[in-house]
């Protein structure tokens, strides 16, 4: 098969219409940089005020001040608010929430978006690897979806971040493959037990999505060669083009999905 633009990543605005979410209130977590900061951009746009809550401060509050100046002129934009966080924290995460609230009065979407990346042979995984990923990558989805339940009323939603590495097999990254199966599954069980409020829970699973966590794949020919050849649409995803997907599984159109795990992966999963 014949691949029309190898390594090219499509990042043009995309048409997306969902019900209003205007006036609602998000936190996002790791919004600084990547994702989350283009999950606030578009939050903030349709209306929604955001508390943006970032290990790295300063790379936080640069993101809202760029967020703001862009929304200044835009009617009806939503204020975004950078906070320090360390998801590890439950104390912490919890401090978020409740800023939240101190600040908009509410909290209606949460999205668990911190994560990191690391890699090592199997064989030779440090503990402080495996004890860090699991501590941010899994602990901090739970405390997150524990701290926005505790200040959410019924019809919230949290979105958490699993991956295609949840199900497939990547070399040298065992302690993400494995954490990103846990998310998977804990969004699960968090749906089925905040059903009972009313609180929907699901999750997106990214392919390889061109932010700084993946810049190493750009930079490396061979490597870049070898990760298309297992997306099916042949280009790696842009963080525009799991802004939608985030969307629709924030809004009222996904008011009845709930424990969804939504691949958004070029195909890659099934490769
Ligand atoms: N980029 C991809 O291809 C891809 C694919 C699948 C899943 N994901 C997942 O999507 C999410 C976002 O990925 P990204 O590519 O935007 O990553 P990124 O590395 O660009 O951004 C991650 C953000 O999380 C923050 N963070 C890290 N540790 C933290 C902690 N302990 N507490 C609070 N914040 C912390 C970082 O400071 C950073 O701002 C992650 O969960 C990642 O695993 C990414």
């Amino acid at each position: 098969m014949t691949t029309e633009h190898p390594g090219r990543v499509e990042s043009t605005p995309m048409v997306v219409d969902h019900p209003d979410l205007r006036g609602k209130v998000a936190v996002i977590t790791g919004a600084g940089r990547g994702m989350g900061a283009r999950f606030a951009a578009a939050l903030a746009r349709r209306g929604v005020h955001v508390v943006g809550a970032d290990l790295d401060l300063a790379q936080m509050e640069e993101t809202a001040a760029t967020l703001t100046a862009e929304n200044a002129d835009a009617e009806g934009a939503g204020q975004v608010v950078a906070t320090a966080v360390d998801v590890r924290d439950r104390d912490a995460q919890q401090r978020v929430a409740e800023l939240a609230v101190e600040r908009f009065g509410r909290v209606d979407l949460w999205i668990n978006n911190a994560g990191i990346f690391p890699e090592a042979p199997a064989a030779d995984i440090p503990v402080s690897q495996i004890q860090a990923t699991l501590a941010i990558n899994v602990e901090g989805v739970l405390y997150g979806a524990q701290a926005a339940a505790s200040v959410m009323a019924p019809g919230a939603a949290i979105v958490n971040m699993a991956s295609v590495a949840a199900v497939r097999v990547r070399r040298g990254r065992a302690a993400y493959c494995s954490s990103k199966a846990a998310v998977a599954h804990l969004t699960e069980c968090l749906a089925v037990e905040y059903g009972d409020l009313g609180i929907r829970v699901n999750a997106i699973a990214p392919g390889f999505v061109d932010t700084e966590m993946t810049r190493w794949v750009q930079d490396d020919p061979p490597a870049l060669a070898k990760a298309l050849d297992s997306i099916p649409l042949h280009r790696l995803g842009s963080p525009e083009e799991i802004v939608g997907p985030m969307l629709f599984l924030l809004s009222d159109s996904a008011r009845y999905v709930t424990g969804h795990i939504l691949a958004v992966d070029g195909g890659s999963r099934h490769v």
